[in-house]
């Protein structure tokens, strides 16, 4: 099956609605018209800006995501924000797990295996980020670390929502500070997290789209792209620049 490959951004802590406001313009006139576009591209902005990124994204085929969701409907959590007001804004998708929620605010395997059904019965498309800390790689860690993070969040996802689903492997040692995964590691551990789907449902594993995010830079996306299992990028840093995102949608599009 030959998938669509998928470029996101994601802004993090960046973006605000006049940043947010300023960003679009300067992205969509680097972009091919929609109906020509090979590469699915999003970005994902914090809550604030994502109205003005919606606004702003119409038309165009940009998909919105936020970076994190709670998985009740509403309730006594203060400072949580569900999919449902997500929806209500005209979001696309969202982001679970990533990493440096995993580390700054106790995101764990747990919640996300509620959060993805609640996603995905809302009608938003997660990405699922998981990845291997630089000490798990050197202790031989890395598969049972993913085989771990993917089993565990899938598991109460039905096997014909799984192709539904993005993963992004991030390796954290890769996150933020300009140390790539080399593309034959990223090839690997994408290949794995495949078959690792695979377990579940051989035809989702063939369908679902696994991104490589951590240090990808205009320069050195081609090569990562070119790995047959990866299907494109979760992209921090070098998304700020629209100019430089650009050019990794594009490296995308020549895959
Ligand atoms: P980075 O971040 O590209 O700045 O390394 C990637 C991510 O955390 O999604």
């Amino acid at each position: 099956m030959k998938r669509k490959p998928y470029v996101a951004g994601n802004w993090k802590m960046w973006g605000t609605r006049r940043q947010a406001r300023d960003y679009f313009p300067r992205l969509l006139e680097r972009l091919a018209p929609v109906a020509e576009r090979t590469v699915d591209v999003g970005i994902c902005a914090p809550f604030t800006a994502l109205d003005v990124c919606v606004e702003a994204a119409r038309g165009s085929g940009v998909r919105v995501l936020a970076q994190n969701m709670h998985q009740a409907a509403e309730g006594a959590h203060t400072g949580e924000i569900s999919a449902a007001m997500l929806t209500e804004l005209g979001v696309d998708g969202v982001v679970l797990g990533h990493s440096e929620r995993r580390r700054d605010h106790c995101e764990n395997d747990r919640a996300l295996r509620e959060k993805l059904p609640v996603a995905l019965a809302a009608g938003l498309e997660p990405i699922l980020c998981v990845g291997e800390t630089e000490e798990e790689r050197e202790q031989g860690e890395t598969e049972r670390r993913l085989r771990q993070q993917v089993w565990e969040a899938l598991e109460d996802v039905p096997d014909d929502r799984l192709g539904d689903i993005v993963i992004a492997y991030e390796p954290v040692w890769a996150i933020g500070t300009g140390r790539t995964a080399t593309p034959d590691q990223a090839q690997e551990a994408i290949a794995f997290i495949r078959a690792l789907v695979a377990d579940r449902s051989r035809e989702a594993a063939a369908k679902i789209r696994i991104l490589y995010g951590g240090s990808v830079k205009p320069d050195n996306a081609a090569d990562i792209l070119a790995q047959p299992d990866v299907d494109g990028a979760l992209v921090g840093g070098a998304s700020l620049d629209p100019v430089g995102f650009a050019t990794i949608v594009a490296a995308a599009e020549e895959r």
